[in-house]
């Protein structure tokens, strides 16, 4: 692809931020350029009141085989790596700390990084022929933008070990069935399937889903007891919004609320 054209497409539809991996030619392999320009799209999202939540697409044949290889195939040894690497790696975490939703629609393959970049999202939605792996022992590495650590949250122990280890796929059903993805849709309308997904959390009370999604991705970091102080800190917050009075005064008066994110 040659210089200046666009690896992440980005639109809107209403409350919903899209970004679309571009690079067909090369499975969606996510280059610099590719990552550099998801980052962007995300941050002008985050600054727009407007967009509430943020779907990561790819396309019916491949979500993203993966870091490039080619970037990657070059770096002499392990201080290089690193020194080449740390920014680039970030931008996954990045995603992670997305400060709205993040839903990532995944057709085809979701390969190394690719994986890692659909699991630094909030949630999956799969289509039928999406293919799950972390392929890296085959190239004689390991997922380096959070995959080790993400992937065993999402699926447990025994499975990440088998993929990790054995560079084993999974098909769409078997990544629901493990908890890894929220649903499996059809391939022809994956990506409206995410977009309807999408803006159900962004029609919920903003304030609210923020908090909610803390309070989720706390339980992930911390022990059952910090996470349980920062659900409740989290919790009694809400009640100082306007959200709040107006989804409770909606619900008695049988109406559906207006919510303004304050
Ligand atoms: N990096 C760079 N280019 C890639 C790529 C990748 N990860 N994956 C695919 N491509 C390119 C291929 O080189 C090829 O380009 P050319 O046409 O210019 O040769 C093009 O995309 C199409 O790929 P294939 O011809 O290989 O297509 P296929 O249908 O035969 O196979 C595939 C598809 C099984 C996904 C295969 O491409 C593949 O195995 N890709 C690599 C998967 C992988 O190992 N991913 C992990 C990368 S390392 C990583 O991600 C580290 C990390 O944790 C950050």
């Amino acid at each position: 692809m040659s210089q200046g054209e666009k690896e992440i497409l980005v639109s809107a539809q209403g409350p919903v931020g899209v970004l679309t991996l571009n690079r067909p030619k090369a499975l969606n392999a996510l280059n610099r350029p590719l990552m550099e320009q998801l980052v962007w799209g995300l941050e002008a999202f985050e600054a727009d009141p407007a967009i509430r939540c943020v779907v990561v697409a790819g396309s019916q044949k491949a979500f993203a085989a993966g870091a490039d290889i080619r970037e990657l195939s070059s770096l002499k040894d392990g201080a290089e790596a690193r020194s080449s690497l740390d920014a680039q790696l970030a931008r996954w975490d990045r995603v992670a700390h997305c400060s709205k939703p993040t839903v990532a629609a995944v057709s085809g393959y979701a390969l190394g990084g690719g994986l890692e970049l659909a699991l630094a999202c909030d949630m999956i939605v799969a289509s039928e022929t999406a293919v799950f792996g972390q392929p890296e022992i085959l190239i004689g590495v390991i997922p380096g933008a959070g995959g080790t650590q993400r992937l065993t949250r999402a699926v447990g122990k025994a499975m990440a070990m088998e993929m990790l280890l054995t560079a084993r796929k999974l098909g769409a059903r078997e990544a629901l069935d493990l908890g890894l993805v929220n649903r499996v849709v059809p391939t022809e309308s994956f990506l409206e399937e995410a977009l309807r997904f999408a803006k159900e959390a962004a029609d919920a009370a903003p304030l609210a889903v923020k908090a909610a999604r803390e309070a989720v991705l706390q339980a992930l970091e911390s022990g059952l007891d910090a996470g349980i102080a920062q659900e409740r800190t989290l919790f009694y917050g809400l009640f100082s919004t306007l959200d709040q009075k107006e989804g409770m005064k909606a619900f008695v008066e049988k109406r559906k609320p207006s919510f303004q994110g304050k």
